[in-house]
């Protein structure tokens, strides 16, 4: 897979989730294994220039954490060209665009000729940046706004004429939401209607299975992986693997998950101090806690701790908590076993009700802008 001159090792890609995808969570990936490139949570353009800390933070990285590409959010040229330069000038590797939904105002005024203005702004902006840098933009939408206003298979023709590398498709409309099912028809025409740049298809991927059907259903050239990647950290390792080989690897252990969220936490505490990083990892457990079998206890006052010592406590009780339910090799007791989720899009017409109920949570923030 390559990003114009940007060689990646996978066609594996994590997606943007503003609020997660910090440098804890991507150097977890990392290590882990079988990711192409990831991206930091979208940032302002604007408060890039002005050195705003926050800002700042969004970006901050390290060695460790390559390639890695930040996601620009804004509307002003003159801005994104400036944060574009201020990106390549400090070591990154790709930038991506924002695009969130291109024909919002069409929608509004509802004029065919808005629509092209849209683009033609669009593609002004795209082409400020592209000129004034040499690393790679790529572009990240959803497929239109609604079912009758599918635009990206025409974005992306616009955006691959003013120099774009890559394309990231979110398989679904911008007023679904994140409900209902991937359409993978749409990701198809995105992918047909690019002529040589990748386009990478997006949506509900939780599985090896789920990210070759998205492959071999859309013709895309790569997947990216937002929630999934959070439900199973080593989403990336085993679909790059099964890609590969055709072959699934085992389940992680429960040991294995215990370490990996432990790396986790460590890692929020080195980049975010003791305070902060305890804090944002109230809502990082649960996450992994999910495949963990019985888990109650340990929810219940993971989403309080404060301080090193109380995740160290709240885990060691409920390690002992959890012997209950294991057997003499330490593994969960057959009938707490939980299998991986199945997307939407995998799932058969007679599929059994509570399968279907199964889909990866969205945790609150500004849909309008994903
Ligand atoms: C909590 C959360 C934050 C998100 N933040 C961003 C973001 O900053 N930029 C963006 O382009 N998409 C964002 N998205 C959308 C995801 O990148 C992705 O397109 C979407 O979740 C579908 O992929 P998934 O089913 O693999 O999660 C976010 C989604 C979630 C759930």
């Amino acid at each position: 897979m390559q990003f114009g001159s940007l060689q990646l090792e996978s066609n594996l890609f994590l997606s943007p989730l503003a609020g997660y995808t910090n440098l804890p969570f991507r150097l977890v990936l990392r290590e882990v294994g079988g990711l192409g490139l990831t991206t930091t949570d979208l940032v302002n353009a604007r408060s890039l220039l002005e050195r705003n800390p926050k800002a700042l933070k969004l970006i901050e990285t390290n060695e460790a954490d390559s390639p890695l590409a930040v996601q620009l959010f804004g509307a002003v040229p003159e801005e994104m060209r400036d944060a574009s330069q201020y990106l390549e000038s400090i070591g990154i590797h790709s930038i991506d665009i924002n695009m969130g939904c291109p024909v919002r105002k069409v929608c509004k005024t509802g004029g065919g000729s808005a629509m092209m203005t849209e683009l033609d702004k669009t593609a002004h902006l795209v082409k400020m940046m592209v000129d004034s840098v040499s690393i790679p933009i790529t572009a990240k939408m959803r497929l239109g706004w609604d079912d009758n206003n599918i635009t990206a298979p025409n974005l992306v023709r616009v955006l691959e004429d003013v120099g774009v590398r890559a394309v990231f498709i979110h398989g679904r409309t911008r007023e679904q939401g994140f409900t209902g099912t991937v359409n993978l028809t749409g990701i198809r025409e995105v992918a047909e209607a690019a002529r040589e740049i990748p386009v990478i298809g997006n949506g509900d991927v939780t599985t090896p299975e789920s990210a070759r059907h998205m492959i071999e259903a859309t013709g895309c050239d790569g997947v990216s992986v937002g929630r999934g990647a959070f439900y199973n950290p080593w989403i990336f390792r085993h679909t790059d693997h099964f890609l590969k080989t055709g072959e699934l690897l085992p389940e992680p252990a429960f040991a294995e998950r215990v370490r990996v969220m432990r790396r986790h936490f460590d890692l929020m505490l080195e980049v975010f101090g003791e305070q902060r990083g305890c804090l944002m990892f109230r809502k990082v457990a649960p996450w992994y806690a999910k495949r963990f079998g019985p888990v109650k206890p340990f929810n219940k006052r993971v989403v309080q701790i404060s301080t090193r010592d109380d995740f160290e406590s709240t885990l060691a009780d409920y390690l002992g908590w959890r012997e209950q339910f294991v057997d003499a090799d330490g593994e969960l007791i057959e009938r707490y076993r939980q299998g991986p989720m199945v997307p939407t899009f995998m799932q058969e017409d007679d599929e059994p009700a509570a399968a279907k109920r199964q889909v990866i949570p969205v945790p609150k923030g500004p849909v309008e802008v994903w």
